[in-house]
C-alpha cells in the first residue's frame, strides 16, 4: 500500500538520476578533441616546430607518436622562441583536416621559464578586464608573445577565414594559453582554449571574467585537470592557507573545469571526465587536499614530446 504510493514518485526521481548520470558523460567527439589538443600541446616542446625552417612542414612530434596529429593534414605557419620576458616558445599551425588554427605554448623547460612561474606577485590587468589582477610572470610573458603573434594571426585568419582559433598548452603553456585566448577575444576574435594542468593566472574577478566569456559566444574554455595535479591548485590553496595568505595574493580558477579521474597512464573514457561549472568549484581538482606532481605529467598521454629545450 505504502509502496504503491511511493512508486510514482520514485520513478521520475530514478529516471532523472539516470539522465543526469548520462548527461555527465562528455561526448566522444569532445574526448577526441581533448586528445588531439594534448598532442598539439606536447608538440610545443619540440624545437623543430619553433623556427622559420619549420614553416610549411607538418607539426613535428619528435620520437613520440602523435596519431591524431599524424592523421591530420597539418602545417606550421609560424614558430617562435626566446620571446622575453619569459623565454616563451611555441608555434602557430593550421590543421586543414579539422579546420583549425592552433597556437601552442611550451611548458617550463628553461631557467627563465622557472623564474616566470615563480614571479607570483600580481599586477594590474585592467587592459584585459576591469578589476582584474594577474600573475606578474604569466602576464608579462603573455603580453610580450601577444605582440609577436599579432601579424601572424592576422595573416592566418585572412588566409583561412573559416578556420576556428584554438589556443593550447600544458602548465606554464596553459597559463599563457588562457591569457592569450582572453586577449584574442578582447580583440574581437572567437578563440577556444584547451589547457592541461594550467596554474591560476589571477584574482577572483579575472577568473570570473574568463568563466563568463565561455558562457557567451567568445569561445569556449576547456580547462582540463588530472586527478590530484598540484599545479592547477597550488596558488589557489596557498593564497587561502593561514599565514601564507598574508604574503600570497588571492588566486582563483576559472570554469568550466574538465576533471580527468583516470589514474596515471590509464586510458581515459568519456565517463572518466567530470565537468565542474563556475569559479573555484571544489568538486574537482581544487577540492583534493594533497597535490601530486606525477598527475601533472600525464594528460591523455605524455605532456612532452621532446626533452631538450
Ligand atoms: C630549426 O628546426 C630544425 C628542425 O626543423 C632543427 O634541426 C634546427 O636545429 C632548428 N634551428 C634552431 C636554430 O633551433
Ligand atoms: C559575470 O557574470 C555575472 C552574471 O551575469 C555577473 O554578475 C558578474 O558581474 C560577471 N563578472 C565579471 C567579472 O564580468
Amino acid at each position: 500500500m505504502r509502496l504503491h504510493l511511493f512508486v510514482p514518485f520514485l520513478l521520475p526521481v530514478l529516471g532523472t538520476a539516470l539522465l543526469l548520470q548520462a548527461l555527465k558523460e562528455i561526448p566522444r567527439a569532445l574526448l577526441t578533441k581533448f586528445t588531439l589538443f594534448s598532442q598539439y600541446s606536447a608538440a610545443s616542446t619540440c624545437r623543430g616546430n619553433h623556427n622559420s625552417t619549420s614553416v610549411g612542414s607538418p607539426v613535428y612530434c619528435g620520437v613520440e607518436s602523435c596519431p591524431l596529429i599524424s592523421a591530420a593534414d597539418t602545417e606550421i605557419l609560424f614558430g617562435f622562441s626566446n620571446i622575453d620576458p619569459g623565454d616563451t616558445a611555441g608555434y602557430l599551425a593550421a590543421d586543414h583536416t579539422n579546420g583549425l588554427l592552433i597556437i601552442s605554448f611550451r611548458h617550463t623547460m628553461t631557467m627563465a621559464n622557472v623564474i616566470t612561474d615563480w614571479t607570483i606577485s600580481q599586477v594590474d590587468a585592467s587592459a584585459a578586464c576591469s578589476g582584474c589582477l594577474a600573475h606578474k610572470g604569466y602576464w608579462s610573458a603573455a603580453v610580450a608573445v601577444g605582440q609577436v603573434l599579432k601579424r601572424p594571426i592576422r595573416h592566418a585568419k585572412a588566409r583561412y577565414p573559416d578556420y576556428g582559433l584554438a589556443v593550447t598548452g600544458h602548465s606554464l603553456g596553459g597559463a599563457l594559453a588562457t591569457l592569450y585566448a582572453v586577449s584574442l577575444r578582447n580583440e574581437g576574435y572567437n578563440a577556444d582554449f584547451y589547457t592541461f594542468g594550467a596554474p591560476s593566472i589571477g584574482n577572483y574577478v579575472f577568473a570570473e571574467f574568463i568563466t563568463n566569456m565561455s558562457d557567451s559566444d567568445r569561445g569556449r574554455n576547456y580547462r582540463i585537470t588530472h586527478l590530484n595535479d598540484e599545479v592547477p591548485k597550488v596558488l589557489y590553496r596557498t593564497s587561502r592557507a593561514p599565514a601564507l595568505n598574508l604574503v600570497v595574493a588571492e588566486y582563483s580558477q576559472s570554469g568550466p573545469e574538465y576533471w580527468i579521474t583516470s589514474a596515471f597512464e590509464e586510458p581515459v573514457t568519456t565517463a572518466d571526465i567530470q565537468v565542474l561549472e563556475g569559479v573555484n568549484n571544489e568538486g574537482g581538482n581544487l577540492g583534493r587536499e594533497l597535490g601530486s606532481l606525477r598527475d601533472h605529467l600525464w594528460y591523455f598521454g605524455p605532456t612532452s614530446f621532446c626533452l631538450m629545450p
